[in-house]
């Protein structure tokens, strides 16, 4: 009997191991590698201008009007605090540099980080922080460690905790919003994101308020903000006299009960993260509980391991969201040496079979400067739909080299 059950294991695990293979074999990391390295050098030949670069404009997005138009390159945003998204292109020249060794894209990767900087010294205009220094600076310091580096990033999440609201338990993300929307405290799945820079904050100078902090937001977020399936709100709502529980709603979503794709690929890499930083099982099981719904939801609208933009879009023409599909990949590489060894296999393959389809499928090639084409950003307001974004392309350079450290037998704890 337990000769037959052995026999059946060693089956079962050799099947698994054949399809991770067979999984693995279908993302040629090395290749994949070297074309965003060539598509980097493409963008920085595409942002010089007069002689030089401006390192305060920042890659944002090409639109599909842009491509139809013959455009290729970036249209870049201000390093300004309203601009989320300007901490991901630094973060990219990291990823290269860490990748290519080149002294130039250090330099670039340099200058382009150093235009944040300002971000430590002046109150917060909401909960983006994170994304802005943390991708920039934070990537900064782990490949070329730099007291200054450290210090922007300590006095950035000392700027963040200012948003923290003691009675609700989380940070506010969006204090534009209080007015116009009418919710007096609001926080986003999005937000989880940010807790990165509080942890490491706390760990190298900045305080064990800012742990604390960012504890909580997890553990009052992962009480009011999903539904019993583990899916996710886009926005929490609370009350600020009671610090209750408003109600669940979104923003960015197709509608308050549906599924963002993206939301909830922040929670799955946000919950990944909370738990290498806690080492608190029921972090751990919740990062698995938001996973598996949106695994088991996936082949639903999806015939390629990429989620459509939100997955209760019932158009048939709705847009698909390849930058949901880089963080969830990303996350799962973590995940996967968290998690016992069978579902640790799952979470690997899935991964990889997102990686493989991004390259196959949504590579930009020649048409212009990104890694990928094909994500969503704010599709209720008409932004940036099947656009070239730049976080898909920074979530997916990570998940890239995150994959190679796999291969190499080295663990994925965050980036470190
Ligand atoms: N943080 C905003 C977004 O994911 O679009």
């Amino acid at each position: 009997m337990r000769k037959t059950f052995c026999k059946i294991g060693l089956w079962a695990w050799m099947g698994l191991m054949a399809s991770s293979v067979a999984a693995q074999q279908r993302v040629d990391v090395e290749k994949d590698l070297l074309y965003c390295h060539r598509q980097v050098e493409r963008a920085l030949a595409g942002l010089k201008h007069d002689g030089g670069w401006d390192y305060t404009q920042m890659p944002r997005n090409i639109l599909a009007a842009d491509l139809e138009a013959g455009r290729q390159e970036w249209n870049c945003r201000p390093a300004v605090p309203e601009e989320w998204c300007g901490g991901f292109w630094p973060g990219i020249l990291w990823y290269d540099y860490e990748y290519s060794g080149e002294a130039y894209i250090g330099r670039q990767a340099r200058n382009y980080t150093a235009s944040l900087g300002f971000l430590a010294d002046r109150d917060p205009y909401d909960h983006d922080l994170g994304f802005l220094v943390y991708c920039s600076y934070g990537n900064g310091m782990r490949i070329e460690p730099d007291a200054a580096y450290r210090d922007v990033i300590v006095g950035t999440a000392r700027q963040l905790a200012k948003l923290f609201n003691p009675l609700v338990g989380t940070i506010l993300s969006w204090p534009r919003e209080v007015e116009r929307y009418g919710w007096p405290h609001n926080t986003i799945m999005d937000n989880m994101i940010n807790l990165e820079m509080l942890f490491w904050a706390s760990r190298n100078g900045g305080g064990q308020d800012l742990y604390d902090i960012a504890v909580r937001h997890a553990e009052t977020t992962m009480k009011h903000h999903f539904r019993p399936d583990g899916s996710c709100y886009h926005v929490a709502v609370y009350d600020t006299l009671t610090g209750d529980f408003i109600k669940g709603v979104t923003h960015q979503g197709y509608a308050d009960g549906s599924m963002w794709a993206r939301g909830q690929s922040w929670a799955i890499y946000g919950y990944t993260m909370v738990y290498r930083e806690t080492h608190d099982r029921r972090f751990l099981d919740f990062a698995q509980k938001v996973t598996d719904i949106y695994l088991k939801r996936l082949p639903e609208r999806s015939d390629d391991y990429v989620p459509l933009w939100d997955f209760d879009d019932p158009s048939p023409t709705a847009p698909k969201d390849a930058s949901a599909a880089c963080v969830v990949a990303s996350a799962l590489l973590e995940l996967s040496g968290y998690v016992d060894a069978e579902k640790g296999r799952t979470y690997r393959e899935a991964a990889e079979n997102m990686l493989a389809s991004l390259s196959k499928s949504y590579q930009s090639g020649d048409r212009c400067v990104s890694f990928l084409l094909h994500s969503t950003g704010h599709h209720p307001a008409g932004n940036e739909i099947d656009a070239a974004i730049i976080y898909a392309d920074y979530y997916y350079y990570e998940a890239l080299l995150r994959l190679r450290r796999l291969q190499q037998g080295r663990p994925v704890l965050g980036n470190g």
